[in-house]
């Protein structure tokens, strides 16, 4: 049955709060807005007006695969994160409002000068920790690597897209297997969740993020106790590693580097004031 745009919406709205789907209002007008291909105020404005076929269409499809618990981002392909746009594949993780604190700190490290900073990003999903990081430092340069190669072929694709792909370059490997060179910034969101969570999880976290983006064994640290003793090597002289941590996680991570020469030098909380990045420096810088 074909019908306005403002039944559609109401319509939507209902579906998904019949659901169970907490956000179900904003996700409601984000689908129809994709559907329609009108901004907020347009939807508005046109409330009155009939869907056409493909526009029904479109919206029936959007609509079933978030009652299948779909995040709209992965629905609509696109995840804005640091105000930038940022597009999904089904081997990046959707980047998360949380990770934007690991940008923030990282920054507050790299002054704003001349310097032609380098920077490492580890696991690098979407590119989103190194492309904001290139997009606020015009003179930074970066690699961004990930064991998944399609994650990597998604980064490539956004720094293509932000006009940054003449300073950032993203390979696919195991960590920093394959790097010799060093760093002034290395940052790395890895996968830190444990075994334990996963049966907690958010079906649109558990179903639709890539596993590889999310499990970290046991205790959530495997990624860590690989990365602890490889950072240290990759940094350059006053270069500063920051690193994205689960709820709970800093003080266990944190003695992990301690263990490996890496001093905690600031915990930083996400807007939830949860310790959500630990700012790494050498005990001894040079070794
Ligand atoms: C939590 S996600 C972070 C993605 C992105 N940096 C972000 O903040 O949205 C962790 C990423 O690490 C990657 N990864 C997992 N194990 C890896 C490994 N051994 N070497 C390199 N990347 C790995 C995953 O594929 C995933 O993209």
């Amino acid at each position: 049955m074909i019908a306005t745009v403002g039944d559609a919406l109401a319509t939507t709205r209902s579906r998904l709060r019949a659901a169970g789907i907490e956000e179900g209002a904003i996700d409601a007008r984000l689908l129809v807005e994709a559907a329609t291909g009108l901004d907020r105020s347009g939807v508005l404005a046109a409330r009155d007006h009939l869907l056409d076929a493909n526009q029904a269409a479109r919206l029936s499809q959007m609509v079933a695969r978030r009652l299948n618990r779909e995040p709209v981002a992965r629905i609509l392909g696109q995840r804005e994160f640091w105000s930038l746009a940022f597009t999904l594949g089904p081997d990046t993780l959707d980047p998360r409002a949380d990770s934007e604190t690991l940008v923030a700190a990282a920054l507050d490290h790299l002054p704003e000068t001349y310097c032609r900073y380098r920077v490492l990003d580890l696991g690098t999903g979407t590119g989103c920790l190194l492309l904001a990081l290139l997009a606020e430092r015009p003179n930074a340069w970066g690699l961004g690597i990930d064991l998944a190669e399609g994650a990597a072929a998604v980064a490539r694709a956004n720094a293509r897209a932000l006009g940054l792909d003449d300073r950032a370059c993203f390979l696919s490997g195991n960590w920093a297997d394959a790097v010799e060179a060093r760093f002034d910034a290395v940052v790395c969101n890895p996968p830190y969740v444990s075994d334990r969570e996963r049966a907690a999880l958010m079906p649109e976290v558990r179903d639709h993020d890539p596993a590889l983006a999310l499990f970290a064994g046991a205790d959530g640290l495997d990624a860590y106790r690989a990365l602890a003793g490889r950072i240290g090597p990759l940094l350059a002289q006053n270069g500063v590693a920051a690193l994205e941590v689960g709820a709970g996680q800093a003080g266990a991570v944190s003695a992990l580097m301690a263990a490996q020469g890496l001093e905690t030098v600031e915990t930083r909380s996400d807007l939830a004031l949860i310790d959500r990045v630990l700012v790494l420096k050498p005990r001894n810088p040079g070794k």
